[in-house]
């Protein structure tokens, strides 16, 4: 992995070393044989036993019920890892990689089925020098089977003979406060807050990542950052493709609940957090959660619904055949969260997301106050935006003087491209990040319950009267495939004092385009 270049100004919880890996450790990929595991588990598995990361001697058994021999499952857990030149350096890497995992079927609900798993992974561990053994268990599962197989683990697959066990858990976490309420209460039966990992993987991108050290590293940064300052924070998740292929999944769950309540409200969260007392885990999320506090639940007034409809040649929502013929679920939404704190009292800030857009793009809009009338006419704001992906980037947009012989003000930016800055830096991937900081033990970066908790206070008032409870189901707005989304989104966003900055000036596409 690429080292910075200096080791000044380090984070001791943030800094990585194969020392702080358990040596002994097996790694249990449940739901080995489904797309999650195929597209992001393994190729960040396989990213880190790249780059010496995983711990020394490590193992990863595969368990789902699709019955496979070895071969098929070492095809399935490859086929996403990325060869393009068929690099032979990294065809061994494969090789090796393959010889250290190995793949058991069973079911998710039976107690002999685990019984059949740990006797695979006890075999494992006699070959190990110690008898004090290490198991992380990451489920790639859907939240149906959470309960039984975080059940079963424990009583079938839990070693006691010393050594650690880890649960690593996905979204979605419940699909309102009364289901997550449930669903906790029944894992804590069987894992510990300190064993159970909660992945929400916009915490592991780099860029979010990134946002603690912008703020609490920079005394510049930190002076401008609250209702004195700043107008509206934007956070836009926009995405190219419609739910093609997973519309079943997502007419339950909607825009929502796919994006805003959990990965939009994590990165607001570390927008909008105190200073925490130090890096610990705890401290970083007790912050997290105090500013949580602070939103009340959205109004409907602040929430703008949208569903994609057919454009040129691309099928819209309601096209898919696993989605209901009239189905009004949401897949794009805004919502505006207000925090009543003395901090950030009167800025709103705006959740926005969307399928079927004009491109792919995440990133977080600070839009700063009007300067003091009377010696500048129409001025643009400044505006502080943190590009989390593609082509990471931090970049001011400020005034600055024309150049020439003229004193005429121009907007123009202070701009901070990783891949221009950073040339011989690889920026991980979000799950080899989170990951490796579950091997260390390094809860900063994953969900606690309480975060979970007041993070579906904030979103089931308006999940429920989008879902019919409180009445009539409220129709979303249409707008086309491939379209920057809704046309009232416009005006929504101006209601929030949001002011679009001078005509003709954007960021320089010549930042993206040569990346
Ligand atoms: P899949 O639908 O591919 O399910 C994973 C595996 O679970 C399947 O291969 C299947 O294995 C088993 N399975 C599927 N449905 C059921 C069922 N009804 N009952 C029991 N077992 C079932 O899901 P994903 O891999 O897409 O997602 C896994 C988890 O990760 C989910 O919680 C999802 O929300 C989350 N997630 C997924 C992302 C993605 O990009 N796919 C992104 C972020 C989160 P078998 O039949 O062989 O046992
Ligand atoms: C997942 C959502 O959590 O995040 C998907 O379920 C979405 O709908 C994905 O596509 C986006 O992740 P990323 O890392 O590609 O931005």
């Amino acid at each position: 992995m690429a080292r910075p270049r200096s080791s000044s100004g380090t984070i001791p919880s943030m800094e990585g070393s194969h020392e702080q890996l358990k040596d002994n450790t097996i790694i249990i990929v449940l739901g080995a044989s489904g797309d999650l595991a195929k597209k992001k588990t393994f190729p960040a598995l396989f990213g880190l036993f790249k780059q010496n990361f995983l711990p020394r001697d490590v193992k990863i058994v595969g368990y789902a019920r699709t019955k496979m021999d070895q071969p098929e499952f070492h095809k399935r857990a490859t086929s996403y890892i990325k060869n393009p030149n068929d690099d032979p350096d990294i065809t061994a890497k494969i090789d090796e990689f393959k010889a250290l995992s190995t793949y058991v079927a069973g079911d998710y609900d039976k107690g002999e089925a685990f019984d059949e798993l740990n006797a695979h992974l006890e075999e494992i561990e006699s070959k190990y020098q110690s008898k004090e053994c290490n198991r992380l268990f990451y489920l790639a599962l859907p939240p149906s089977v959470f309960i039984p197989v975080g059940k079963n683990i424990k009583e079938h697959c839990y070693v006691s003979r010393g050594g650690i066990n880890r649960i690593i858990v996905e979204k979605p976490f419940g699909k309102d406060l009364a289901s997550c309420r449930e669903l906790l209460s029944s894992l804590k039966k069987y894992w510990t807050e300190d064993e159970t990992f909660r992945i929400d993987h916009y915490l592991g991108k780099e860029m979010v990542k990134n946002i603690l050290v912008l703020r609490f590293a920079n005394v510049a940064m930190n002076a401008m950052w609250d209702k004195n300052s700043i107008s509206n924070v934007q956070i836009t998740f926009k995405e190219p493709f419609g739910t093609e292929g997973r519309g079943g999944y997502f007419d339950e769950f909607g825009i929502i609940r796919d994006i805003l309540q959990n990965h939009l409200l994590q990165v607001l969260s570390v927008i909008a957090m105190e200073r925490p007392v130090s890096f610990a885990a705890e401290d970083i999320r007790d912050e997290k959660v105090k500013v949580l506090r602070c939103i009340p639940p959205i109004e409907r007034s602040d929430t703008l619904l949208g569903q994609y409809v057919s454009a040129n040649g691309k099928p819209g929502y309601l096209d898919d055949d696993t989605v209901p013929h009239n189905s009004v679920c949401p897949t794009f939404a805004a919502t505006t969260l207000w925090i009543n704190n003395p901090r950030w009292e009167g800025v709103p800030f705006i959740l926005k997301a969307g399928k079927a857009l004009n491109e792919a793009k995440v990133e977080v809009r600070i839009q700063f106050k009007d300067v003091t009338q009377g010696i500048f006419k129409d001025i643009a704001r400044n505006e502080l935006v943190i590009r989390i992906q593609p082509s990471e980037a931090v970049y001011l947009k400020l005034n600055a003087k024309t150049p020439g012989l003229y004193t005429r003000a121009m907007p123009t930016e202070m701009d901070l491209t990783y891949k221009r800055r950073f040339t011989e830096t690889n920026i991980p991937e979000a799950y080899e990040a989170l990951i490796l900081d579950a091997l260390k033990g390094d809860h900063s970066n994953f969900v606690r319950d309480d975060e979970l908790d007041v993070a579906w206070k904030i979103f089931t008032p308006i999940l429920h009267w989008i879902e019919g409870k409180d009445g009539q189901r409220p129709k979303p707005v249409s707008y086309p495939y491939g379209s920057r989304g809704p046309k009232e989104l416009e005006p929504f966003v101006t209601k929030y004092g949001f002011r679009r900055n001078n005509e003709g000036y954007s960021w320089p596409v010549t930042n993206m385009a040569s990346l």
